[in-house]
């Protein structure tokens, strides 16, 4: 049977995980493509760590530039993580006109409208389904069975670790400190976990998820993101009793009939029986909302070297399938968004307050609410004088300058805490 030359470039979790599907399965991924991936060369940083993987006949190289240079290499598997050297290594294997398959979701939420218009001016193929949840098909969702749609909305958990995070602040009752230890000690959180705690990492994968399914180009710094490191415990435990969870959600709109796009990742209280109540510990799941499919919802593992294997494998299969075609799956160039204002974005929210001893504190704040245009759903008390308030829907802007004006009002003693809020 034909071959096709492998490179792989770096050999974490990923790119074990990756380079033994490929060394194991090699006859059954053949049948499959029509010709057998061969692993040809790996580079890594350091030639003399040990390896947790037999790479058989794959050469092991400190330059991942020669791996990209490499005549016999026709697909580049980039699974080094981070933007530097990843971005540039991806760009001069495009520019080449080889095939490259990613995971990279920070290369593909800065570059990838730019990354696959060079892959298109040279005949070169770019894929990266497990840049956003891994082993699930969300990226194959978008850019290949929902084309017909016009999608409205998604709603995600596309961050395990703040899942796992909020999970265990809820089910042990204990503070975001305590949890983020917990889940360093079991290995879902990095040592410097910023980049996922600090929501950037859910951005990147909405930004891709936007590009796609909205056809919207938004940089990552412009989406509006809270992480999860002020999330506290007493809001956690408070909203269990009320049927809610706390997620990390990342959510994505297009404004009926406009051309204004809204992205953001912010800690939100999940009602039971929406459709990511249920998403727990280090699972991801993806809710897409369109016109002709209704909604459509992904669920599964979304990190970790086994199910991001699953996605860059069947990336490299479908290559190898594809290698004949003409390279026409260029993604169609997204539009640069307008965003929506925060006057313009509808928010409902969670608010908990510490009341002033006065008798009608409770009324007065709840008045004040209203008078400030926050519609209340729900009232209800807490121990230790706190009232624990449902604010209705309203813009982002009226819920922010309510809750400002309401701190100084001398009913209210402090606002204890407040996050959006999502129901079934
Ligand atoms: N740090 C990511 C997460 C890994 O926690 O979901 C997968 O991108």
């Amino acid at each position: 049977m034909e071959s096709v030359g492998v490179g792989l470039l770096g050999l974490g979790t990923v790119g074990t995980a990756v380079a033994r599907r490929l060394i194991d399965e090699w006859e059954l991924l053949g049948e499959r493509a029509g010709a057998t991936p061969v692993l040809r060369a790996v580079a890594v940083r350091d030639l003399s760590r040990p390896r947790e993987v037999d790479l058989k006949n794959a050469r092991l190289v400190a330059d991942p530039g020669a791996v990209v240079a490499d005549p016999a290499i026709g697909i580049i598997v980039e699974a080094i993580g981070g933007t530097d050297p990843a971005t540039a290594l991806i760009e001069s294997s495009l520019r080449a006109g080889k095939t490259v398959v990613t995971a990279n979701k920070a290369v593909m939420a800065e570059s990838g409208p730019r990354l696959t218009a060079i892959a298109a001016e040279h005949s070169a193929r770019l894929y990266f389904e497990a840049s956003v949840g891994a082993g699930l098909p969300v990226i194959g969702l978008l850019r290949g069975s929902l084309l017909g749609d016009r999608i409205a909305t998604l709603d995600c958990v596309i961050n395990g670790t703040t899942n796992v995070i909020l999970t265990q602040m809820r089910t042990a009752g204990v503070s975001f400190e305590v949890a983020l230890a917990d889940a360093q000690r079991r290995g879902f959180a990095e040592a410097d976990p910023s980049l996922d705690v600090d929501g950037w990492d859910a951005v990147h994968k909405l930004v891709i998820l936007a590009w796609l399914g909205l056809g919207s180009r938004v940089a990552p710094a412009a989406v509006d993101r809270v992480g999860i490191r002020h999330v506290a415990g007493a809001d956690v435990a408070a909203l269990a009793q009320l049927g809610y969870r706390v997620r990390l959600v990342a959510h994505a709109e297009r404004a009926p009939g406009g051309a204004a796009v809204h992205l953001r990742v912010r800690p939100t209280a999940v009602a039971t029986g929406h459709l990511l109540h249920d998403v727990e510990d280090a699972d991801n799941a993806v809710v897409i909302s369109s016109d002709l499919a209704g909604r459509v919802m992904l669920r599964g593992l979304g990190a970790g070297g086994a199910s991001t294997a699953s996605a860059v494998v069947s990336d490299i299969v479908t290559a190898v399938r594809e290698r004949k075609a003409p390279a026409d799956r260029a993604v169609s160039a997204p539009v640069e968004a307008r965003l929506l204002t925060e006057e313009d974005v509808e928010v409902a929210g969670y608010v908990r307050i510490r009341l002033s001893p006065e008798a009608d504190a409770r009324a007065l704040v709840l008045q004040a609410l209203e008078d400030r245009g926050i519609p209340v759903d729900a009232a209800v008390d807490a121990p230790g004088s706190e009232l624990i308030v449902l604010t209705g829907t309203a813009p982002r802007a009226v819920h922010d300058r309510a809750l400002e004006t309401l701190d100084t009002l001398t009913h209210v003693d402090e606002i204890l805490g407040a996050l959006d809020r999502a129901e079934a």
